[in-house]
């Protein structure tokens, strides 16, 4: 039985599906996590304990433990775990990503600066380390502008500034941020020009450094701050097909300029009329629970099952996505508080499409809306004949919940 460790940060929404696939694929899993493994169905799984924070000797952990367990892949569910699980296999002589490349997927300077050295279109960006800075910046790039820590996930700490006075502010908002999650005040904070236009996400599966496309996802909701908060994805992507084509090609030269080869890949991209430009690459798949927007091939496999398969050198065959349009929506925060309950589920439900609705937050659960917070209330998913179909699905089921936060 092929064995595989799937690296599961305490923050994942993820551990379900993907030991879900493992167990109908009939692969042996050992887990990876800071603590004991996150969900139920897991106890008594073979388990490591690592740390994401520090992926050198998490990595160590795992090549230790496949010292007394042969070993096949190494998955990490999320952006946590990606240089972990590349360090570690590239020590098991595993298919893997060049751990540099990955860790810059995880720093948004070393990903600026990897996307500027190979000329791949992206905003112009400085990297400062004081307020004061921030506004110098500002003013050279010209406003408005995007100022976001480096390391941080889920638009937490994005803010657009129009000016470069409210630059000042926004930085030591950040740096604030920063405090409350635990990294050193003195992290340097990204600061880049405002992209206008029309944002799409790639999601892909890269086979020995081929790009796959999976699904080229739409978010129909502006996203034009001051904080980012995303909410819905639906694919296929209402664009014209030679914007998707020139979407893939960008895409491809951000995977290219990584020199990632292997596993998924999760590229986010601004559109505004002809140009393309490319805000971000990630070596994992798509974030929270939209994953479950998607599924492959005849036996409409999970995304998990393709990322699975594929580590383990299996035969991916079905990578078309089902015929019907798909959508997930991340059920935005109307207010910082503390989360009750939900009212209004059925009839969400009830809604022609839609398909499922999971609320990701326990009662009694503090909320906070950005940029502070990073958490999503929940996930809603629905299907229909066209991307409009199903995007007035999540609208109208959105609108029959209702959140008691007090
Ligand atoms: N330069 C920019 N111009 C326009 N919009 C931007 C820019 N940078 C960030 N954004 C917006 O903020 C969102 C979050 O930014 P970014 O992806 O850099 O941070 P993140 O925390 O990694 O987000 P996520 O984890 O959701 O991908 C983007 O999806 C985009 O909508
Ligand atoms: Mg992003």
């Amino acid at each position: 039985m092929p064995h595989i460790v799937l690296i599961l940060p305490t923050s994942t929404y993820r551990a379900t599906d993907f030991v879900e696939a493992a167990e109908r694929l009939g692969v042996e899993i050992t887990v990876a996590s800071e603590d004991r493994p996150p969900l139920a169905g897991a106890a008594g799984t073979p388990h490591v304990l690592i740390d994401c924070k520090s992926p050198e000797t998490s990595a160590a952990t795992i090549v230790e433990h496949a010292d007394r367990h042969s070993i096949d892949a190494i998955v990490a569910a999320d952006d946590q775990g990606v240089e972990i699980a590349a360090l570690a296999a590239a020590r098991l002589g595993l298919p893997h990503n060049p751990p540099i490349g990955v860790a810059a997927t995880r720093n948004k300077a070393m990903l600026r600066r990897a996307l500027a050295r190979a000329e791949v279109p992206q905003p112009a960006f400085g990297v400062v380390n004081t307020a004061e800075d921030a506004v110098a910046t500002v003013a050279d790039l010209g406003a408005p502008a995007v100022l976001k820590p480096l390391g941080l996930s889920a638009s937490q700490g994005v803010i657009r500034v129009d000016d470069a006075e409210e630059a000042f502010a926004a930085a030591e908002r950040i740096r604030r941020i920063l405090i409350m999650e635990g990294h050193s005040p003195g992290e340097p904070i990204l600061v880049e020009r405002f992209m206008p236009g029309i944002e799409v996400a790639v999601e892909g599966l890269l086979f020995d450094g081929k790009l796959e496309v999976l699904a080229v996802f739409d978010k129909p909701d502006p996203l034009d701050g001051p904080f980012f908060e995303e909410t819905i994805l639906i694919t296929p992507s209402r664009l014209h097909p030679e914007m998707i084509d020139e979407v893939v090609r960008v895409t491809e030269r951000g995977v290219g300029a990584l020199e990632l080869r292997e596993g998924p890949i999760h590229a986010e991209l601004r559109v505004d009329g002809s140009r393309v430009i490319l805000l971000e690459v990630a070596a994992r798949s798509i974030g929270g629970l939209c994953g479950r927007s998607l599924r492959f091939g005849l036996l409409g496999s999970s995304l998990e099952t393709l990322i699975l398969r594929r580590a383990l050198g299996m035969p991916v065959a079905g990578l078309r996505r089902e015929g019907p349009a798909s959508g997930a929506m991340m059920l935005p925060i109307p207010r910082s508080g503390i989360f009750r309950s939900v009212q209004g589920r059925e009839a969400a439900l009830a809604v022609p499409g839609v398909t499922e609705l999971e609320i990701s937050m326990h009662p009694g659960d503090v909320i906070r809306t950005l940029p502070e917070g990073n958490r999503y209330l929940g996930f809603l998913f629905a299907k229909g004949p066209t991307p409009q179909d199903a995007e007035a699905s999540l609208r109208a089921a959105h609108a029959k919940l209702e959140f008691v936060i007090d």
